[in-house]
């Protein structure tokens, strides 16, 4: 078997780092920096000086990251002349999002309104539309757990149909305040605003809220997609310019009062990734949870920190076979549920260990690099799908009990994935699991074999089993537990491995603050006793006598 080239957009990790916490504290701690000849003062600028050292490195350490962001465009290119492997048929009807809508929900918000708002694929995102200003534009918008800033194309761009125009809503306000967000891929840039949105199919009523007005952007919009904007569904912690701009979920909660909970579903499984027609959707439910979007229990897992949505992973699995790694390796320097991004991202050391492992367990043992890496397609004969010939992968989460654990398994359907019609005879599929240089990020590779239910409210994510994750009558992902965790540190998240760079670099940056302060303190010392002694600055000290000079 043969894999064909493929022009593949891969999403690179730069580390194109927001940091507003240094920035801040160095801007405050600078001024009582000058050197002061006074003696009594030569202790609060100590004090002051080990302030900025500490909020400097304090800062590196916590403030440090990217928001991440990774659509496909959904456009391949693969080279035709390929050699084939006859591999056995594997059918796998497609029986689309047959929803059985039985529920009956009491309580102010009906849930069954907003099931299936949600278009698009994990290839290019999965939107709902809104309805910004009055009169009301109506506008798709991209959903991300990844992020918090609601955002949307405020000028006109080569790959959007059309924007929000703020000078024809009577409602819009400009706070005249610059704001840009840097995403894994792409970035921004714009003006802060607020203005009412409506969502037609999501609760009842108006909301005022916060509104990035992007009028300039590199990379963000991409070919191919059907949005406008982006709806950033993490904490406070994350937004920009600063976590004051209170991000739309917070204000929806307390303008409209419906519980703290929202939940996704997004049904793109086993479907082609770059479908044009029909994209197969999901539903974002604000308020709660729908019963007939999901199979069997919840299992939930607690929100490790309220910035990304933050998990702990315990385990990971490839077939029966554990990886073994230590389980902080699964959590550097994080582990976040994020819609945002297409793939499953591991970081290295657990990325390669998974191709290992599969490469081991699968009966295919040729395959080029160029596949896991994503540049390359890999292609079977039309009809001819390569799913049995891969293991599953289970990734074990802390559960709510933290000496228990449950597994959430995705099948090859899900991370093997179909790219439509490169080329009429043949059928291709991608990878959908990548290497990933700022932690471990479950995306909607993973997400979209699971109703995964956000509960801010006790601080915990639910996931189960999404009731589109279904071919040919067949479910595409498996949960189970509880298991002992025993076998795991009792804390995967923080410890020693954690963020390692950073703390080199905070170390570094330490030495050399320790460096600048004796310097400074000699520089302020020396002088203060000749003045103490004689009133006046001698050439006795050599410090002082090179300034002279
Ligand atoms: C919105 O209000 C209408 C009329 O009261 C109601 O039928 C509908 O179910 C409500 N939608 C939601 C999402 O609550
Ligand atoms: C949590 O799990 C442990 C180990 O399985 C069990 O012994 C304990 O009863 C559980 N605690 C609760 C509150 O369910």
């Amino acid at each position: 078997m043969r894999m064909s080239a493929a022009h593949h957009r891969l999403p690179t990790d730069n580390y194109n780092n927001i940091c507003s916490v240094a920035p801040k504290a160095s801007g405050k701690s600078k001024p009582k920096t000058k050197p002061n000849p006074v003696t009594t003062m030569t202790y609060s600028t100590t004090v002051w000086t080990w302030t900025f050292v500490f909020s400097i490195c304090f800062g590196l350490s916590k403030c440090h990251f990217s928001v991440p962001l990774k659509i496909f465009p959904g456009k391949y290119n693969v080279s035709t002349g390929v050699n084939l492997t006859a591999l056995r048929l594997l059918a796998l009807k497609s029986d689309g999002n047959g929803l059985s809508l039985a529920s009956d929900p009491t309580g102010t918000v009906n849930f069954l309104d907003m099931v299936n708002n949600l278009q698009g694929d994990s290839g290019r995102g999965y939107y709902i539309e809104m309805s910004v200003g009055t009169p009301g534009q109506k506008l798709n918008i991209l959903v991300d757990t990844g992020s918090s800033n609601f955002a949307v194309a405020a000028a006109p761009h080569p790959f959007i149909t059309h924007y929000f125009n703020t000078e024809l809503s009577s409602t819009y306000m400009s706070t005249g305040q610059p704001v840009a967000v840097r995403y894994t891929q792409g970035n921004w840039e714009g003006e802060l605003g607020v203005d009412r949105i409506s969502i037609p199919k999501g609760p009842n009523g108006t909301i005022t809220m916060n509104i990035a007005a992007i009028t300039s952007s590199d990379g963000f919009f991409l070919p191919g997609i059907n949005w406008q904007g982006i709806l950033g569904l993490a904490y406070p912690m994350l937004a920009r310019p600063d976590s004051s701009v209170e991000p739309f979920f917070n204000s929806v909660v307390k303008q409209l009062g419906i519980p703290d909970i929202f939940s996704l579903q997004m049904c793109g499984a086993g479907l082609s990734a770059s479908a044009a027609a029909d994209p197969p959707g999901g539903s974002l439910i604000m308020g709660g949870a729908e019963p007939t979007l999901y199979r069997g229990s919840v299992w939930y897992t607690p929100i490790v920190e309220e910035w990304y949505y933050q998990v702990e992973v315990l385990k990971l699995e490839v077939g029966d076979q554990n990886l073994n790694l230590d389980c902080r390796e699964y959590n550097m320097d994080k582990a976040i549920v994020d819609s945002g991004t297409t793939l499953l991202r591991l970081p290295v050391n657990v990325f390669n260990a998974v191709v290992e492992a599969i490469t081991r367990s699968s009966l295919i043992q040729d395959f080029s690099s160029g596949f896991w890496d994503g540049t390359k397609l890999a292609c079977w004969t039309k009809g001819e799908t390569p799913w049995k010939f891969f293991p599953k992968l289970s990734i074990y989460l802390r559960a709510t009990n933290t000496s228990q654990s449950f597994r959430i398994t995705i099948l090859p359907q899900l991370y093997i994935q179909p790219i439509t019609d490169v080329d009429g005879t043949l059928d291709c599929f991608r990878f959908g699991v990548s290497s990933s240089a700022n932690g471990l990020v479950i995306g909607a590779t993973v997400m979209e074999g699971f109703y995964v239910v956000f509960d801010r409210a006790q601080k915990r994510l639910g996931f189960a089993l999404s009731s589109c994750a279904v071919a040919g009558g067949a479910a595409l992902s498996e949960i189970a537990g509880p298991f002992s965790a025993a076998d795991v540190a009792a804390d995967c998240s923080t410890g020693s491995l954690k963020e390692p760079l950073l703390w080199v670099i905070s170390y570094a940056l330490m030495g050399v603050c320790g460096l600048v302060l004796i310097i400074l303190l000699v520089l302020l010392l020396l002088p203060c006793r000749h003045r103490d002694r004689s009133g006046e600055i001698t050439d006795e000290s050599s410090l002082v006598r090179h300034r002279i000079k």
